[in-house]
């Protein structure tokens, strides 16, 4: 988005922990993230949408803005994104409260946290958070930049989840592939030539 990358830098040396990362999405990794959604799946939750590039690529695939709630801990951020998208519910609260607000109802959960990088307890309670909140069926979407799946893998057994790799996006800084995470037991359920790994 024009002009947000001042502002990401300037919370990035604010909050290095929280942000964790040297530049926003890159629209490529945005359209990328949101290529499985689209104006009929309903509500849909983003965490940590920062300046917004992943919410304008869902919007741009077709989430209708009122489906859409966006949980950014960071109170700048949240000021921005609130101005910017005018009909999406932003909150300015953590992702781990997103069960509170949507206790079986999402469709997906679209992430852009760093969550490798997030403490191992605050992780599992996002992921718990996440699925909580998605109804059967819905997906949990998310980028890692590194060689290994984003969830971690005692989290994923815990939960019962499956990945399935999505697209690999060169050219994002740096980068990032994209996985969808599903419930085990529902992935029978899931389109066909999905192909979901234990990894
Ligand atoms: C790496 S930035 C990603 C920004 C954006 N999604 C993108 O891809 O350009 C991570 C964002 O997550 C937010 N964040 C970190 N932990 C969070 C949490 N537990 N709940 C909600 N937001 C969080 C940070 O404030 C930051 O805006």
């Amino acid at each position: 988005m024009p002009g947000d990358l001042p502002l990401f830098l300037a919370q990035l040396l604010r909050n290095p922990r929280e942000i964790s990362a040297v530049v926003p999405s890159s629209r490529m990794l945005a359209a990328a993230m949101a290529e499985s959604l689209g104006p009929l799946d309903g509500p849909v939750a983003e965490f940590g949408p920062g300046t917004g590039r992943i919410t304008r690529g869902l919007l741009d695939r077709g989430v209708v803005p009122a489906d859409l709630t966006l949980y950014e801990m960071n109170a700048v951020f949240s000021e921005r994104l609130q101005r910017e998208f005018p009909g999406v519910r932003v909150l300015n609260r953590p992702a781990q409260q997103a069960a509170e607000d949507h206790r079986g109802t999402l469709a997906a959960v679209v992430s852009g946290l760093p969550l490798l990088s997030i403490p191992e307890p605050v992780h599992r309670e996002i992921l718990a958070a996440a699925f909580a909140a998605l109804r059967p069926g819905g997906r949990f979407v998310q980028f890692t930049y590194g060689p290994k799946p984003p969830v971690r893998e005692d989290v994923r057994d815990t939960l019962g989840l499956v990945a399935t790799p999505g697209l690999r996006v060169w050219g994002n800084l740096p980068p990032a592939r994209v996985y969808i995470y599903r419930r085990a037991a529902e992935f029978c359920a899931a389109p066909q030539g999905d192909h979901a790994f234990r990894i």
